[in-house]
C-alpha cells in the first residue's frame, strides 16, 4: 500500500468522494471506461478488456500524494465517476452518461480544487480538452478556468489525430472568485 491516506473522504450534498477501492469500484468503472459515449474525448480509446480497467484502477491506487490527488465518486451508493489529479497539475474527470447535465462533476471538483489550493499543493491547475468536448469546456468555464492556448494533432487515439484546447485556473484567480 502506498503512503496515501486511504481514509480521505469528502462529502458534498449529493456525492461521496473517496480513494479508489479497486475490487469494489471495478464494475462501475469498467462500465464507464468501456463506454464509447463516455470515452469519446478521452486520452485513450474505450477499454476493450477487464484487464485494462484493472490496470487503470491499480495505477490510480498507486498514486502517491506528491504525484496526484484523485477520487472515485459515489452517487446514491454507486461508483459513477472519477475526478481529480492522476498527475498534478492536470485535472481529469469522467462521469456515467446517464447522470450528465445535473452539475454533479462541478459539485465534485469544487472541493477537490479548494483542497489543492488551500494546502498550497499547486499554484495553477491545468486541463487539456478536445475542442469538440463542449460539456467539458463549459464545465471548466463554470469553475473559473480560462483558455490559455490551442494545439493541433496532440493525441493519436485509435488511429485518429485529435486536437487540444488548454485551460488553466490559478490559485490567485480561484481565491478571488471564492473570497
Ligand atoms: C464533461 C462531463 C464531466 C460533464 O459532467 P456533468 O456533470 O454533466 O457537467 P455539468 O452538469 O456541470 O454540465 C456542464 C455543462 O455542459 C453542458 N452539457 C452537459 N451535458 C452535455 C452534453 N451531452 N452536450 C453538450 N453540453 C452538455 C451543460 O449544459 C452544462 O452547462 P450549463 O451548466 O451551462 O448548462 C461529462 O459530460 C463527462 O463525463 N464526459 C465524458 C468524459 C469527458 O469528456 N471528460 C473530460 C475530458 S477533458
Amino acid at each position: 500500500m502506498s503512503s496515501r491516506a486511504t481514509d480521505t473522504v469528502i462529502r458534498t450534498p449529493r456525492l461521496v468522494l473517496r480513494r479508489v477501492r479497486p475490487e469494489e469500484d471495478f464494475a462501475g468503472m469498467h462500465a464507464l471506461l468501456s463506454d464509447p459515449l463516455a470515452m469519446a474525448y478521452w486520452s485513450t480509446p474505450p477499454h476493450e478488456s477487464e484487464d485494462q480497467t484493472r490496470a487503470w484502477l491499480a495505477a490510480m491506487a498507486e498514486t502517491v500524494p506528491h504525484e496526484g490527488d484523485d477520487f472515485i465518486i459515489e452517487y446514491q451508493g454507486r461508483t459513477v465517476c472519477k475526478a481529480g489529479f492522476y498527475r498534478f497539475p492536470d485535472i481529469g474527470y469522467i462521469l456515467a452518461p446517464d447522470l450528465w447535465g445535473q452539475g454533479l462533476v462541478a459539485e465534485a471538483l469544487a472541493p477537490i480544487i479548494a483542497r489543492v489550493f488551500e494546502r498550497g499543493a499547486l499554484e495553477r491547475i491545468t486541463a487539456d480538452v478536445d475542442p469538440r468536448n463542449t460539456a467539458s469546456i463549459r464545465l471548466l468555464e463554470k469553475l473559473g478556468f480560462a483558455e490559455t492556448h490551442r494545439a493541433e494533432r496532440t493525441w493519436l487515439i485509435a488511429g485518429a489525430w485529435c486536437d487540444s484546447v488548454y485551460f488553466a485556473l490559478s490559485r490567485e484567480d480561484w481565491l478571488a472568485r471564492t473570497a
